[in-house]
């Protein structure tokens, strides 16, 4: 959505959900991420864009690849890497107040926090654009655009493809967002929910609570076989922090060796990480597992291509 213009005719844009972006959008950040990966040694321009990383929740990956990024860019960063203790936010300070005070001091904002409504402060309040990098259990968009990015490059397409989503879909914001990315396009989407059995006995999947009209739900007892047909299997790991209740036993699909023999050769198998015990170490040598060097790698290009529509790109 623009909401106006900055001085010099660059379009104030927020990315908060992948509901943000069309798909002609999309199609351009994935050409110009693959763009930004071939000419990756020509020295960039200048410039003296300053983007700050917010981050209230941990992170590896997404943090340091959009500051990667931006280095790339030639830009500056400005890093606040443990802000729930390091922050104004220990002292109470609101989501509105910070980012009224961290739009003074850049040019665009990568945010992190547990409250899945911190969007919305962000909407109404930040004077320079802002990226969701996680809202608690909802939202994670560059992630999945990440994710379609490295389907695109290892199966040549983002159409018509048949992709499995397993693991905690409840509170899973990666899958969240690529659900709704891969909607975008047309493919058809089976979930696998881990299933949680309680003391007394009583199961129940982890079910998206949102985003999933449409998409084919497979009970546990058949997810191995429906694995066989896919062509993408995009794990994630239980989100166990956000859960309330931790006393209880988990049933999920495990990825091993003998499991994953039983996919297509030409399939992939994909996971935003950190990886627990969803995918067994010895599956990372096959072929098809593009989860560590790929998928981790297109992180930096897709999140250059973004901050460079975002803060370079002027209006035509
Ligand atoms: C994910 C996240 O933070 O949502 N990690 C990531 O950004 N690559 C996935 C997770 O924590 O399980």
């Amino acid at each position: 959505m623009i909401l106006q213009f900055l001085p010099g005719g660059i379009m104030l844009k927020h990315l908060l959900s992948v509901d943000d972006l069309t798909g002609e959008e999309v199609m351009d950040l994935l050409r110009s991420a693959r763009n930004m990966e071939r000419d990756w040694d020509e020295p960039f321009y200048e410039n003296r864009k300053v983007l700050a990383t917010f981050f209230a929740e941990p992170s590896t990956r997404t943090r340091l690849s959009f500051e990667r990024a931006m280095h790339h860019l030639g830009g500056r960063v400005l890093t606040a890497a443990d802000a729930s203790v390091s922050s104004s936010l220990a002292k109470g300070e609101s989501l509105k107040d910070t980012f009224r005070t961290l739009g003074q001091y850049c040019d665009a904002i990568v945010m992190r926090h547990k409250d899945v409504t911190w969007t919305d402060h962000a909407r109404r309040y930040s004077r320079v654009p802002v990226i969701n990098a996680g809202n608690g259990g909802g939202e994670h968009p560059t992630q999945a655009l990440l994710d379609l990015h490295t389907i695109h490059q290892e199966l040549h397409r983002v159409t018509e493809l048949a992709v499995m989503i397993c693991g905690d879909l409840t509170d899973g914001r990666t899958a969240h967002s690529l659900v709704k990315l891969l909607q975008k396009f047309g493919n058809k989407i089976y979930l696998a929910p881990a299933r949680r059995v309680c003391a007394n006995g009583y199961k129940y999947d982890m079910l998206m609570r949102c985003h999933d009209d449409g998409c084919i739900y497979i009970d546990h007892q058949d997810q191995k076989e429906v694995l066989k047909e896919m062509d993408v299997v995009y794990m994630t790991r239980l989100q166990k922090e956000r859960w309330e209740v931790t006393t209880d036993e988990i049933e999920y699909l495990r990825l091993d060796r003998k499991l994953v023999s039983t996919m297509k050769q030409e399939s992939i198998i994909l996971h935003p990480l950190p990886r627990q015990e969803e995918i067994a170490e010895e599956v990372d040598d096959d072929p098809r597992a593009a989860y560590h060097e790929r998928q981790v790698r297109n992180g930096v290009f897709i999140r250059a291509a973004l901050l460079e529509m975002m803060l370079y790109q002027r209006t035509k």
